[in-house]
This record gives structure tokens, C-alpha cells and sequence, in this order.
């Protein structure tokens, strides 16, 4: 099998992964569907090809557990679903599922619709936005605010504003960070994420207690994740399991959304035509009232335009994956233990499966125009560790940016072109907006 190019003694391709990321990513194809990488003394596999992730991740799903990465997140918030393995994840995804489905996500509904309206409603005209800070704030709330019931959220929605980024923040660097000691020397950023952590942790903690104690039968989350019951067993899931999962579901939940708001504002700013087409969509499905959630789901074309965007900026620009037993991939085989790689980000952008990829054009996904091949869209993943929340995060993007273009044009403040950051997600770098009042 080869070895990707730029290979250094002891070190391996470390100084060209850390030189530029994401190019580093986009290039693997061009040493084969199937190479090595050498991360100083670790070898992974990357995996290159749209077949072969969808082998990995769905024939063959079962034979690979959440990898290296995804250790650290484990150790720092708990055994949750996106880190948890085999038939522990299995069960833990039946008992959750319920809290998705589209019933509950019409349930929540009206908090995202608050949210975003309370949000754009503090705007003054011509006043400068930060816009990716302000859809973070939003998206966090949001989630914060579906996860627990009206009584107890304000306060943790207070702790989870206040916290969070110091926690995210610490675990990105924690997951990155080639030497493990560090994160235990008493500098005032550990510190801070440390004491962040255990203030969030026992705000969680208390709203569990509180909600279990009063049986408050609402339509949170957390109602439906205290009542879950395994159906074979009977078996409820215990306040530390609920507290990691709540603490992955805010991890996986928030950034992701809120970024690909940021992108879709920040396309809409370089192609008038589909601002146009957006903003006239918006206008004539919603009127002058606000947004219900079934004329969120006649949006299609800002459905289209969003689209695009998990296509061209997906915040996954590196995930991976470990063998738990032999498997065969591509023609190989792997022995138990093996760590491999794969990109969404740089699939998406293969030219082999999207001529001109990086052309943002909607209209790639009007029906009857050319798709892609199979399996090289996968912006929610596919197979066993599918997104749980892709509807609810098609809910909480469709409704935020229905809310914004309904009152607001956003327009970039020159001079702040927006980057493409290789963070523990790609994350845009901050977008300041002009926001101005829609005649
Ligand atoms: C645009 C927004 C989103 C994108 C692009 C996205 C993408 C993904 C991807 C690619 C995975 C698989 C990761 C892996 O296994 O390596 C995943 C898993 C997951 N996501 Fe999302 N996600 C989004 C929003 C959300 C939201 C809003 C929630 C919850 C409120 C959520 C909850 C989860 C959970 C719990 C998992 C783990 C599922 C499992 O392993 O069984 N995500 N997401």
C-alpha cells in the first residue's frame, strides 16, 4: 500500500499536516483510494474514495469503533453516543432515536423560532454583527433551551453561555495535542477550562436531579431521555450516562450548525443571484407573518443553497476510525487495531464526483440535473453513526436563516475576507456584518 509523499524521519508527515490541513487532507487522493499516513510514530490509513468510506462506514460499519480521536473526547465528557462503541452505542442509539423523531423536532420547533427571532430582534439598523459569534450564541441556546425544560434552562442556559466556549476550546486542545502532561501543568488556561468544566458538569447535574425529582412531564430532551427505557431489558440510562450525553449532544449540535449559517451568509454576500432567489423564496412562503414549521419545510430552495454549503465548507475535515477485528478494504487486509482516516471535507470537494468543485452553485441539487455519484454526498454520515440530528439541525439552520432574511439583509464589512480554520471542526474565521433593516 503506499505511503502518502513528504514523509520525514520521526516525525513523519506531522510539518505537512500541520503546514496546511486542509490541503494535506485534499491531497491524499492523489496517492491512491488507499495510503499511509505516518502521524510521528502512529501509522494511519486514509481512506480515499467515496466507495471505500461507504464500505467502511456502513457494509462493513460494525467492524470499526469510533478511533483515536474520539478517545480524548471521551475521557473529557463522558461515554456519549458520537464516542461510545458496539453494542452499548447500539443500545444507547435506540434509547435516544425517540428524542429526534420529526414529532419531537415539530415540538421544538417553537423555541428555535423564539430564539432566532429574540436574536435578530436586538439588532439596530447599520450596526456592526459578528455574525459567527452571534449564530454560536444562538445555536447554543437553542440546543441548551430543547434539552431542558422550561423551569430549570434559564439557569443552565446561563451556565452553558457562560462556559462553553472555555470548554470547547480546552477539548480542542486537548484532542490536538501531541503530549498528554501538558493539559495537567497549572497554566491559567487549564485552569480555566478545568473549573469550567466542573461548573457546567454540576449546573447539568442539578437540572437531571431536579427534572428526574419532579417527573415534569414537558416536551424537553431531557423528559424523554429520563423516561427512555430499553425495550428489551426494561433498563433506564443513569444520570452520568444522561450527563455525558447531554454534554455531546451540545458538542455535536451547536458549532456545526452555526458555521454553516455563517458560510451561507457569507455566499450569499459573493452571489447576488442567489440572495435574490433565497430572500424572494423567504418572502413568499412566509408572508408577513413568522415562520411555521410547515412553511420552514416549503423552503427548497434555501434548502438547495444550504445544501451547497454542507457540500463545499463540511466542518469535517477529518474523522477517523479503528478495525475491531480483521477486516478486508480495497483488496487489503487489515488486522484488528488498524487506525484509519477519511475526510468529508475533502470528498466533497473531489473533482470525480463534482465537476468545478469549487464552484458554489445550488443548482447542482435541482431535481433532474446530473447527481453525484453514490455515496460521495455524505454531509450527515451514512450507516450505523448516521447524525442523529440532521433533522433537527436542518430545523434549527432553516429556521435561523428564514428569521434573519425575513427582517434583515447582512452585508460583509470589507476588508475581513472569511478563512477556512483546520479547528477540531472547519470552522469559518468570524464574519462582521452590516445588518440592514428590508424595506
Ligand atoms: C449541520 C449540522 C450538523 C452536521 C453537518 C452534523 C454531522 C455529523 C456527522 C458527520 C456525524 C458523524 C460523526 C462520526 O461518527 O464520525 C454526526 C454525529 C452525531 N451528531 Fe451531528 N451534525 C449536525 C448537527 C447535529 C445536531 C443539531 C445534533 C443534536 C442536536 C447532532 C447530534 C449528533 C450526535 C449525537 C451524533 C453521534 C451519532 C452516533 O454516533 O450514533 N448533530 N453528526
Amino acid at each position: 500500500m503506499p505511503t502518502v509523499p513528504g514523509k520525514l524521519p520521526g516525525i513523519g508527515h506531522v510539518p505537512r499536516l500541520l503546514r496546511n490541513p486542509l490541503a494535506f487532507m485534499r491531497s491524499l487522493r492523489d496517492t491512491g483510494d488507499l495510503a499511509w499516513v505516518h502521524l510521528g510514530p502512529q501509522r494511519v490509513l486514509s481512506v480515499n474514495s467515496p466507495e471505500l468510506v461507504h464500505r467502511m462506514l456502513v457494509t462493513d460499519g460494525r467492524k470499526y469503533d469510533q478511533g483515536k480521536y474520539f478517545d480524548k473526547i471521551r475521557q473529557e465528557f463522558g461515554n456519549g453516543l458520537p464516542v461510545s462503541n458496539g453494542a452499548f452505542h447500539t443500545r444507547q442509539r435506540r434509547l435516544i432515536q425517540p428524542a429526534f423523531h420529526r414529532e419531537r423536532i415539530e415540538g421544538y420547533f417553537r423555541v428555535m423560532a423564539d430564539s432566532a427571532a429574540a436574536l435578530t430582534s436586538r439588532w439596530q439598523p447599520g450596526e456592526v454583527v459578528p455574525l459567527k459569534a452571534q449564530a454560536l450564541q444562538l445555536m447554543l441556546g437553542m440546543v441548551a433551551k430543547t434539552l431542558f425544560s422550561a423551569d430549570v434552562s434559564g439557569r443552565v442556559n446561563d451556565e452553558v453561555q457562560r462556559s462553553w466556549t472555555t470548554i470547547v476550546k480546552g477539548v480542542a486542545w486537548r484532542t490536538m495535542s501531541p503530549v498528554e502532561f501538558l493539559e495537567k501543568v497549572p497554566t491559567p488556561g487549564n485552569r480555566r477550562y478545568v473549573q469550567a468544566s466542573r461548573r457546567m458538569r454540576a449546573a447539568v447535574r442539578e437540572a437531571v436531579v431536579e427534572q428526574r425529582r419532579t417527573g415534569a412531564d414537558d416536551a424537553s430532551l431531557l423528559t424523554m431521555l429520563l423516561a427512555a427505557r430499553d425495550a428489551e431489558t426494561g433498563e433506564r440510562m443513569s444520570d452520568e450516562q444522561i450527563i455525558a450525553e447531554i454534554f455531546l449532544i451540545l458538542f455535536a449540535g451547536t458549532e456545526t450548525a452555526a458555521f454553516m449559517t455563517v458560510w451561507l451568509f457569507h455566499e450569499l454576500a459573493r452571489e447576488p443571484a442567489v440572495a435574490k432567489q433565497l430572500y424572494e423564496e423567504v418572502d413568499s412562503v412566509l408572508g408577513d407573518g413568522p415562520p411555521t414549521f410547515e412553511a420552514i419545510g416549503r423552503l427548497t430552495y434555501t434548502r438547495r443553497v444550504l445544501t451547497e454549503c454542507l457540500r463545499l465548507y463540511h466542518p469535517g475535515w477529518m474523522f477517523m476510525r479503528r478495525t475491531n477485528t480483521t477486516v478486508e478494504l480495497g483488496g487489503r487486509e487489515l488486522p484488528p487495531g488498524t487506525e484509519t482516516l477519511f475526510s468529508i471535507y475533502a470528498q466533497h470537494r473531489d473533482p470525480r464526483s463534482f465537476p468545478e468543485p469549487l464552484r458554489f452553485d445550488p443548482d447542482r441539487w435541482l431535481p433532474g440535473a446530473p447527481q453525484p455519484p453514490d455515496d460521495a454526498y455524505i454531509p450527515f454520515l451514512a450507516g450505523k453513526r448516521q447524525c442523529i440530528g440532521d433533522g433537527y439541525a436542518w430545523a434549527q439552520m432553516v429556521t435561523t436563516i428564514a428569521t434573519i432574511v425575513s427582517r434583515w439583509r447582512l452585508e460583509p464589512v470589507p476588508g475581513h475576507p472569511v478563512k477556512e480554520l483546520p479547528q477540531a471542526l472547519m470552522a469559518p474565521s468570524e464574519l462582521p456584518v452590516v445588518v440592514r433593516p428590508r424595506p
